[in-house]
């Protein structure tokens, strides 16, 4: 494995996804696609975020499956284990340990201006779990145990890896004197590419997300060519014929969601993909979108299935990934706390 030590100006990537129901073409678009991409350039660490699932209720043996299925659903998208590390959260207990640390970094403050705790909270904030308030504080540990430098997400966690970045910085203020290096290098996140929010399918001004009571709403990675072609047929749209300029799409959010998502699956940008479908109608355009979507899930579906016939081995494989996860995580963790002080 390469650059298993980080010195210098190595880059090194962290993400993660929540083991929470089926993954859908935004988490596919939005994250694990970039990783796929990425991971030949930088050395690469993927958690399966089952830690951070627990912040809402979860059935047992649901949490279990999903974690086989995301764990299936990133193998079969194409992260290569041999390469990259693929493990589940808690199988490596620094991150629990790093996250108490910086809860006595970051400020109450920083954390009520977390837009993704209000709508997860909704009226009820008062029966929230205090894990959902403090989830971005063990996102930061996540990304920080490993003094990751780049963090490929969707838009929706931006603001989660600004607060990571406060939180880093006001770490190195508190504990590296001015004559040292910094010990942590910022983290910057990694939002790239043309459907970095991918909208409902029935309404394009909410973001599509496992937690849509409706399934149309969503395109599963798990959905048949049959499931991904209705879907796709009975998408939201408008009348009008689609436009050739970034500009008219502004108030089209339909519209705008649907060509962003085939200029995300095509690798084209959104202004290409306007030009060649500028003036035709939806009944044009969604034909090559169906084939376009199907072409493109139909295989990983297929490879899910059969990965997840052993689950065995599946289980295998993250404990493996958290092995080599604990060889980066535990020196830094060790170096974390002799700066705070802690005997060790
Ligand atoms: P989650 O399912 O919330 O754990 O998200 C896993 C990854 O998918 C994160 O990087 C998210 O930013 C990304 N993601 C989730 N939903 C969307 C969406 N609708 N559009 C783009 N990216 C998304
Ligand atoms: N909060 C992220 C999400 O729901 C998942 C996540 C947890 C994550 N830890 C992370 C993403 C660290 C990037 C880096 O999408």
């Amino acid at each position: 494995m390469k650059n298993l030590q980080l010195d210098g100006e190595k880059k090194r990537i962290f993400s993660g996804v929540q083991p929470t129901g089926n993954l859908h073409l935004g988490n596919y678009l939005g994250a694990i696609k970039n990783w796929v991409n990425l991971q030949n350039d930088i050395f690469s660490i993927f958690s399966i975020v089952d830690l951070h699932a627990i912040t809402v209720p979860q059935e047992p043996l649901k949490l279990k499956s999903s974690t086989h299925e995301v764990a299936a659903a990133i193998i079969a998208s194409g992260i290569d284990i041999d390469k990259s590390i693929l493990f589940n959260q808690s199988l490596v207990k620094e991150h629990s340990e790093l996250a108490w640390i910086l809860n006595c970094v970051c400020r109450i403050g920083w954390l009520n201006r977390m837009t993704q705790f209000k709508e997860k909270a909704g009226k009820n904030k008062e029966n929230a779990t205090v894990g959902l308030y403090g989830y971005p504080v063990l996102m930061a540990a996540d990304i920080l145990l490993y003094k990751s430098t780049h963090v490929p997400v969707g838009d929706d966690q931006k603001q989660h890896i600004e607060l990571a970045r406060d939180i880093a910085s006001s770490f190195n203020n508190m504990f590296t004197s001015d004559n040292e290096e910094d010990f942590f290098t910022l983290p910057k996140p990694q939002i790239i590419g043309e459907a970095k929010r991918v909208m409902s399918l029935r309404d394009g001004t909410k973001k599509m997300s496992k937690s849509d009571a409706s399934d149309a709403s969503r395109i599963n990675l798990t959905d048949t060519k049959e499931e991904i072609s209705n879907k796709i047929k009975k998408a939201k749209t408008d009348p009008h014929p689609l436009p050739s300029t970034l500009q008219e799409l502004k108030d089209r959010p339909e519209a705008h969601n649907l060509l962003s998502i085939y200029s995300s699956l095509s690798d084209q940008t959104l202004e290409k993909v306007l030009k060649e479908f500028s003036g035709k109608g939806f009944s044009y355009f969604k034909p090559k979108l169906i084939d376009l979507a199907v072409e493109t899930l139909n295989p990983i579906s297929l490879e899910m299935r059969n990965l997840l016939k052993d689950t065995n081995q599946i289980d295998k494989v993250l404990k493996n990934g958290a092995q080599k996860a604990r060889e980066i995580a535990e020196p830094v963790l060790k170096d974390i706390k002799n700066l705070v002080g802690f005997i060790n």
